[in-house]
């Protein structure tokens, strides 16, 4: 018989640790008030698959999130998955921005151990919650040798997916969470399977390490709509060090934004195209002459998780060349 793994379970908040006045209260609840010990009560059965570590960490819903909760979550992970005795980690999260956080663990832990980011669409006192099992199957994956050199891997809805694909496309239905080119594999009673792993670098492949960043650079959003004014725009631009627009279509941008998306670039802002549409690359050079005006487009990335990238990009270089290297391999 082999030993069981030694699994590090770090609570964050979110609707996995919510609580409702009623069993109908599937979406109107109170979010982050049970502690991680009291969740992991609810699923005694995990410990016959890993021996099991809690810690509270944070107690918010993570709408709340800004970079100083991606690098707390990081560094405690790092520091837990340096030790001999933690075999991989659970992270427990609110939905809403798990493929951020995700995103940015799987380009930052320098581990091959397993990282699974988790949470639920329904509190655990909700009726059919998905609170139980989205942990105990996230617990089943971290614990699994199969998962190990993955990165970091969101379980829900029986599914594993990877950090980098993810997306939270639905506001409250269970089947919430969808990977563009599909999910790594399924969880079945207490067991994964993959069928298949992340083509794009991550974690040991990356030049980023939690262990070495101590702030991120400045990078906003801007989402484009055919009214949209350029005193937003400017505004927008004026305080940060990097622009994701996200464009109609392939990244397009109305006549009246291009100068002063073009001004934001020559002023040293790294402007990036990015699309709303929610999937699908943005062309170079496309819809819109980026190598004349300063700009780059994302590969496939959406706007959050463009943001990430860029973010932690510039912590490397301004070069645009580099900048426009690294959306095209991470
Ligand atoms: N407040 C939201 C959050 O923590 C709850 C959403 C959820 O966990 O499903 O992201």
């Amino acid at each position: 018989m082999t030993a069981k793994a030694n699994i590090a379970v770090i609570g964050t908040g979110g609707t996995i640790a919510g609580q409702g006045e009623a069993a109908v209260n599937t979406s109107a609840y109170a979010c982050s008030v049970l502690g991680i010990d009291a969740i992991l009560d609810t699923i005694p059965q995990a410990r016959a698959l890993a021996n099991l570590r809690a810690e509270q960490l944070l107690q918010i819903g993570s709408e709340n999130f800004d970079n100083t909760h991606l690098l707390a979550i990081g560094r405690r992970l790092s520091s837990l998955l340096a030790q001999d005795d933690v075999d991989g980690a659970v992270v427990t999260h609110g939905t809403d921005t798990i493929e951020e956080t995700a995103y940015f663990l799987h380009l930052t832990l320098k581990s091959a151990k397993p990282v699974v980011v988790v949470g639920s669409m329904r509190p655990p006192s909700a009726l059919s919650s998905d609170a139980a099992l989205n942990l105990y199957d996230a617990i089943a994956v971290a614990a699994h040798p199969s998962s190990r050199g993955l990165g970091t891997l969101v379980v829900a809805n029986d599914e594993i997916h990877t950090a980098r694909d993810v997306v939270k496309s639905n506001s409250f239905k269970l089947e919430a969470f969808r990977s563009p080119y599909g999910m790594l594999g399924y969880v079945i009673e207490g067991q994964p399977r993959y069928y298949r792993s992340p083509a794009r670098a991550h974690t040991l492949a990356t030049p980023w390490s939690i262990d070495t960043l101590s702030t991120l650079p400045k990078v906003d959003i801007v989402y484009a709509y055919g009214a949209l004014d350029r005193g937003a725009v400017e505004a927008i631009a004026a305080g940060a060090q990097g622009l994701i627009y996200a464009g109609t279509g392939n990244g397009n941008i109305a006549g009246h934004l291009l100068e002063p998306l073009r001004d934001a670039a020559r002023r040293g802002v790294r402007v990036v195209r990015a699309t709303r549409t929610g999937n699908g690359i943005v062309l170079r050079n496309g819809a819109q002459p980026d190598d004349e005006y300063g700009w780059l487009t994302v590969d496939d990335q959406i706007p959050p998780k463009a943001r990430i990238l860029l973010a932690l990009a510039l912590t490397q270089s301004s070069d645009a060349r580099v900048l426009q290297a690294i959306f095209e391999r991470y």
